[in-house]
């Protein structure tokens, strides 16, 4: 099947565009000009230019494909490149487009902790409008709403390790309980395809996690433990962060934290414990074995 794919120049599209490689599905991915090519080197994979604010770019993109899956989305805000603007608007726009050009099946990834109209999450709040067009639309649809992702260069684990590597005392962001339930970004990649070729996922959507639960304090734990380091922990309450996260944000390129993100540390991130098992049948990967990766 020809699929295209939105957001393969991101974290999770390098893997998925493999995966669908590995299949044997023919590949077409939306860049933007900008767009990194790195993930996609060496990878005879269709390009189609186009972003998903332009309406008028992604007809063209979708016109002879068998189905969409739509990752791209933004976790941070920058000038016109807003949640609504891209993750809400954006999605009906794809959603349109691909009715237009005939495309009957569409898989959107979502996120865990999305779960209805909620204003004060403003993220999740556009991934769920995002959701409801996806619903709305009459295609055969699939959402999944996995928790927070990890692999080699997930941005998570890895803005932990780079502060456990660089401080003497670790800062512990608000109580450290909340829970999160980590997965692997390629695992996600596999139920991505699977969803997408299998009829039984259609009109589902499935919250997805790894096989374990751990609270925030104890994945800097296990990073510390992994880095063969030892440090101090210092808890800060959420609203010391608020404005030192709100400095961050406007001047550095890439904040380790956003707002949003701080904001969503206030809530447990997590799914049923065999879900991926019951739904897909193979159990994902516990973080502990593949954090390797942050030995670098
Ligand atoms: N990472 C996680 O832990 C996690 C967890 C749960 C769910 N998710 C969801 O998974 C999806 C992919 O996440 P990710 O971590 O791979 O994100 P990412 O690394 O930030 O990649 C985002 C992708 O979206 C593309 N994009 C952004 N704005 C666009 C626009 N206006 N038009 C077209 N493409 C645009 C980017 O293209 P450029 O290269 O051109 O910037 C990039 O390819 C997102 O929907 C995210 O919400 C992620």
């Amino acid at each position: 099947m020809l699929v295209l794919v939105t957001g393969s120049t991101g974290f999770v599209g390098g893997y998925l565009v493999r995966e669908l490689f590995s299949r044997g599905h023919q590949v077409r991915c939306l860049v933007r000009p900008t767009s990194p090519p790195e993930n996609l080197k060496g990878l005879s994979v269709e390009l189609a230019p186009g972003d998903v604010t332009l309406p008028a770019t992604l007809t063209e993109a979708c016109i002879g494909a068998g189905a969409v899956i739509h990752l791209a989305a933004i976790i941070r805000e920058k000038g016109r490149a807003t949640f609504p603007r891209v993750n809400t608007e954006g999605t009906r726009n794809l959603v349109a487009a691909a009715r237009g050009a005939g495309v009957r099946r569409f898989v959107y990834m979502s996120n865990l902790g999305v779960t209805g109209p909620d204003p004060g999450y403003s993220f999740l709040h556009s991934k769920w409008l995002g959701e409801e067009s996806v619903r709305e639309s009459g295609l055969d649809h699939t959402i999944l709403r996995p928790s927070v992702l990890f692999g080699a260069e997930d941005r998570f684990v890895n803005m932990l390790a780079d502060i456990i590597r660089r401080a003497p005392v670790v800062p512990v962001i608000g109580s450290g309980n909340t829970r999160f339930q980590l997965i692997s970004a390629a695992e996600v990649a596999r139920c991505l395809a699977t969803a997408l070729e299998e009829g039984r996922f259609i009109g589902q959507t499935v919250e997805l996690g790894g096989p374990e639960q751990r609270s925030y304090e104890e994945i800097i734990d296990l990073i510390i433990h992994t880095l063969g380091k030892r440090r101090l922990k210092l808890h800060i309450l959420v609203p010391l962060m608020q404005p030192v996260v709100w400095l961050m944000e406007r001047l550095l390129t890439q904040p380790p934290l956003t707002s949003q993100q701080l904001k969503m540390l206030d809530r447990d991130n997590i799914a049923k414990l065999d879900a991926v098992e019951e739904w897909f049948g193979f159990r994902p990967t516990p973080l502990g074995q593949e954090i390797g990766y942050i030995r670098r």
